[in-house]
């Protein structure tokens, strides 16, 4: 099992999908042209939501190799699949990488889980893709631009909390949060990638009323781990985005990043 619930996923899904750069999949487009015939690894799929994200856009003959260390995740993504060729790994990411790549994938993607991993674990990862020379797809990193709308006092001080909590260990060690997504790309350019970068942001109001719960509540919950003092402001910072929300008059600003990083020559 894992922190992230298939009804939580199931949430973000349509505002993950919107807020995934058009440019970036664009420029996945373009490098694969018209070879759509492809073995494409997703780590930490969770429910498949790639697949479901990628269907629209590119070519038919793929094979998904779906991995993911929560078998509740990948037995719904296993409902969702059908008419999609696709492989299940159930695989802790966090001891071994060795799934990734069997079989030998000509892509690999990810979306909503670079932060949740540490340093040392991201180096590793992108020495074993670069010296396979493998692209390398990861969208909505989470890169720790958040605002609320109407603003008031205490988004900074739950929002700063927000941030520390997601550098804290999500089981790879030392998560890196915010700063996933730079991190990885200042990698696979050290590494001689060429990178095509842009925002994803979750823009979420009256239409994601429910989302919008779940994630200030999130927040409320993170912050207080952080700071305990505090945990009455913070209870009545959510009792008033609550009734904001339930009025339709609450929005949110989630600032992702979405990259294609691929070997120089190809
Ligand atoms: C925020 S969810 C994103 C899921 C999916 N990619 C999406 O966009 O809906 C993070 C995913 O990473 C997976 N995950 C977390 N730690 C993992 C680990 N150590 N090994 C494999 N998967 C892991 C979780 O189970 C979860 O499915």
């Amino acid at each position: 099992m894992s922190g992230f619930s298939s009804e939580w996923l199931g949430l973000r899904e349509p505002v993950d999908h919107a807020a995934r750069s058009e440019e970036v999949i664009s420029a996945l487009r373009h490098y694969f042209l018209n070879d759509w015939k492809l073995v494409i690894a997703d780590i930490g799929s969770g429910t498949g939501s790639t697949i479901r994200a990628l269907r629209p856009v590119i070519g038919q003959d793929l094979t998904w190799h779906l991995i993911d260390h929560d078998d509740s995740l990948l037995a719904e993504a296993r409902k969702h699949a059908e008419g999609d060729r696709v492989m299940f790994t159930e695989s802790d990411l966090s001891q071994r990488l060795d799934a990734i790549f069997k079989p030998a994938p000509d892509l690999i993607t990810t979306s909503a889980f670079l932060d949740l991993v540490s340093h040392d674990w991201l180096e590793k990862f992108v020495r074993e893709v670069t010296i396979r020379e493998i692209p390398f797809y990861a969208a909505l990193s989470y890169d720790g631009r958040t605002s609320c709308n109407p603003p008031n006092d205490i988004d900074r001080e739950i929002l700063s909390a927000f941030n520390k909590h997601q550098q804290t260990d999500k089981g790879f060690g030392p998560a890196l949060g915010p700063d996933a997504a730079d991190t990885a790309i200042e990698l696979f350019e050290t590494a001689g990638y060429i990178v095509c970068k842009s925002k994803s942001d979750w823009k979420a109001g009256a239409d994601h009323n429910e989302f919008q719960r779940q994630l200030l509540s999130g927040w409320r919950e993170a912050a207080i781990e952080i700071l305990p003092d505090s945990r009455q402001v913070f209870d009545l910072w959510l009792d008033e985005r609550l009734a904001l929300i339930d009025e339709n008059e609450n929005s949110v600003l989630v600032g992702h990043k979405d990259f294609l990083a691929v070997p120089k020559d190809r």
